[in-house]
């Protein structure tokens, strides 16, 4: 089991690109089993565990998967497979969106549950109300789903609640079936667009992705196509709390700064001087930030849930009291209890934590609960007096790609034992 050991205190400074978005490239990776005619070619790939335990799945189903550094070339032209092992589907959360692509392509899928990170009940009840909907006939016997998609038939269907995830299966799942299917209260988040625009040069026709009203018109088949993966949003917001907490000034090429704007004005709140132009974020800190009065994650374009971890972290050592709502998943604080270790004062109340600022942390011996907890501990250490040692360090391998050599170019004292 490896660990990343930091010293703390040393601003950073300098120039990275950030890596092709985790959380847009494993559905694109789904969605290319409904290519039966060509390849695809999907640029701008991270290099990434759950991205490799993606490649597996797409292998044991039958694809022919070829990775050549960022770009992944899969051909699932021929037959493929129907069913998911359980060892592989519990590898990843996003094992879910096989769901919908195996059933659009073989009119049958049998899954298990997904893995992924435990940050509650993480149910999946909306994924298979939506292929319900579509005319799907779902049971579910010794830990496995059995999907029946032959009677598959367009539907207008408004979800509880824009889950990304049941938005991709609904995409993938009607993309292929006859009419004209309406998605209602969809997901808006700007890994839904990738998704359906990959599936958009690819043939399909869906139109008002990133809207919360999404139109499919069922298409006969898809063909091969190439593709570059938006960049991580998550990832460009990790380097630049980093920066932001050990009082640095970086520059981050290969973004989006329109998909980071809330996240960047609360970055402002804080004190920090930030500018945005075309794909390039340029931020830099003060000595020392400001609390920031009330922050509450909800789904895009509000604070997203994954960078509540990340802000925990910076708000540890800001000027004042902060609060943070979180509002997406019942139980995303674990984190604070690390963070505690190394000096931070949090309460937590119920889905509120209260962060009272610190003049400075400590290091210590702490753990990564989970991927985006994990970066939150590396971002704490970062600013900490001091070296710490982070375990667990194979939940922050799930979402950063070269994470070591990218703050070590940015000046960090990090190493992997
Ligand atoms: C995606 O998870 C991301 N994962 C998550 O990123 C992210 O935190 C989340 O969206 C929210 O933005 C991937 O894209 C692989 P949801 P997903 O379905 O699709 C409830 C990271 O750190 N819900 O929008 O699983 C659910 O319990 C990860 O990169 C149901 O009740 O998120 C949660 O409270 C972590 N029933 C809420 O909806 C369902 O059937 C949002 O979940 C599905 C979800």
């Amino acid at each position: 089991m490896s660990k990343l050991v930091i010293e703390g205190g040393k601003p950073l400074c300098g120039t990275i690109p950030v890596h092709g978005s985790k959380n847009a490239v494993l559905p694109i990776l789904a969605a290319s089993v409904l290519c039966t005619k060509g390849v695809t070619v999907i640029q701008n790939c991270p290099d990434l565990k759950d991205v490799k335990s993606t490649i597996k799945i797409l292998r044991y189903l039958g694809a022919k998967v070829k990775k050549d550094g960022h770009t992944i070339t899969v051909d699932a032209s021929g037959k493929l497979r129907h069913r998911v092992p359980k060892r592989m589907m519990q590898k990843l959360r996003s094992s879910i969106i096989f769901m919908g692509a195996i059933t659009a392509r073989n009119q049958k899928a049998k899954i298990s549950a997904p893995g992924g990170c435990k940050l509650g009940a993480r149910p999946i009840d909306l994924h298979k109300d939506a292929l319900r909907a579509l005319g799907c006939d779902i049971t579910e016997k010794h830990g496995y789903i059995y999907v029946c998609g032959k009677n598959r038939k367009s539907v207008e269907l408004s979800l509880r609640f824009p889950s990304v995830g049941a938005t991709e299966n609904m995409l993938l799942a009607s993309c292929l079936t006859p009419g004209v299917t309406k998605i209602k209260n969809a997901a808006c988040e700007p890994e839904i667009i990738d998704l359906a625009d990959f599936l958009n040069t690819m043939g399909a026709k869906i139109i008002g992705a990133g809207t919360p009203e999404i139109t499919v018109t069922g298409v006969n088949s898809l063909h091969g196509t190439e593709y570059a993966v938006m960049p991580d949003r998550i990832a460009a917001i990790t380097y630049l709390c980093c920066a932001a907490a050990t009082g640095g000034s970086i520059c981050l090429t290969n973004t989006v700064p329109e998909h980071l704007e809330t996240a960047l004005s609360y970055l402002a709140q804080c004190g920090c001087q930030v500018e945005a132009e075309k794909d390039v974020i340029r931020l830099s800190a003060p000595k020392r930030l400001s609390a920031v009065p009330e922050i509450e994650t909800s789904p895009y374009p509000g604070f997203p849930t994954d960078a509540q971890s990340l802000f925990l972290a910076l708000l540890s050592t800001a000027d004042g009291t902060s609060t943070i709502h979180e509002r997406i998943f019942e139980n995303r604080f674990k984190t604070a209890d690390e963070l505690s270790r190394m000096g931070a004062d949090i309460e937590i109340k119920k889905d509120i934590a209260t962060v009272c600022g610190k003049d400075h942390l400590t290091g210590a011996h702490v753990c990564a609960c989970d991927l985006r907890g994990g970066a939150a501990m590396v971002i704490a250490a970062l600013s900490a007096e001091g070296t710490t040692e982070i375990d667990n360090v194979c939940y922050i391998d799930r979402g950063y790609e070269a994470l070591e050599q990218n703050l070590a170019t940015l000046g960090a004292s990090i190493k992997r034992m």
